[in-house]
């Protein structure tokens, strides 16, 4: 797979390639554009034992340190589908605002969306891929993807019955990482789709 080979390969020759592996628009330049589903929920997860859940943070993070005695801090998001999503193509984007630092990201779904606060659990099921993440904001790429084929890190069908609840958690990878954004329209951990 290019994508295995691409993380061998030093960094100044993976990133035109993982520029090419991004896919902005499935549909073609001249296609319709995509539009986005915001999440319904936004929750930000505190890993350590008595850190808990905080809902509507408002700065989302991926976070890790080795100075933080265990407060790694992910982001889990929920998407309600509309009605009508029957027969659209979807797949998560993510992008991060200028202030951003980057670095690594993996997303996973969760075997239950996480809505309410106080909460302690995050929910963690697959991990779906790994992004690389813009130094100063910018649109991330997946770089692998590991647990769900191509679910989500590519387009495909929608998921689940309209109506239906689907969550996801944003979590950083290596020593220190610190990536930070706002869920804005164009912004953050979104659900593109085709009609
Ligand atoms: C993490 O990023 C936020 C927002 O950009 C910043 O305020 C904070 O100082 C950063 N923390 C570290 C440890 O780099």
């Amino acid at each position: 797979m290019l994508t295995t080979k691409l993380n061998t390969l030093p960094l100044f020759f993976s990133l035109p390639l993982a520029a090419v592996l991004a896919r902005p628009n499935p549909a073609g330049p001249n296609g319709p554009k995509p539009l986005e589903l915001q999440p319904s929920r936004v929750v930000l997860h505190d890993a350590h034992w008595t850190g808990g859940n905080t809902c509507d943070p408002g700065l989302c993070r991926a976070y890790r340190s080795p100075t933080d005695g265990g407060h790694d801090l992910s982001t889990l998001l929920t998407f309600t589908y509309p009605p009508d999503f029957n027969g659209k193509t979807c797949w998560l984007e993510f992008a991060t605002p200028s202030v951003s630092q980057g670095g690594l990201v993996d997303v996973f779904t969760q075997w239950s969306p996480v809505n309410t606060c106080p909460s302690a659990a995050n929910n963690r099921d697959r991990d779906l891929g790994r992004m690389s993440v813009p130094w100063g904001g910018g649109k991330a790429t997946w770089i692998e993807t590991y647990n769900g084929g191509s679910y989500m890190t590519a387009p495909g069908p929608c998921t689940g019955k309209p109506g239906a609840v689907e969550g996801f958690e944003v979590v950083g990878v290596g020593d220190f990482v610190n990536i930070t954004w706002m869920q804005l329209p164009g912004m953050g951990l979104r659900v593109l789709y085709l009609t």
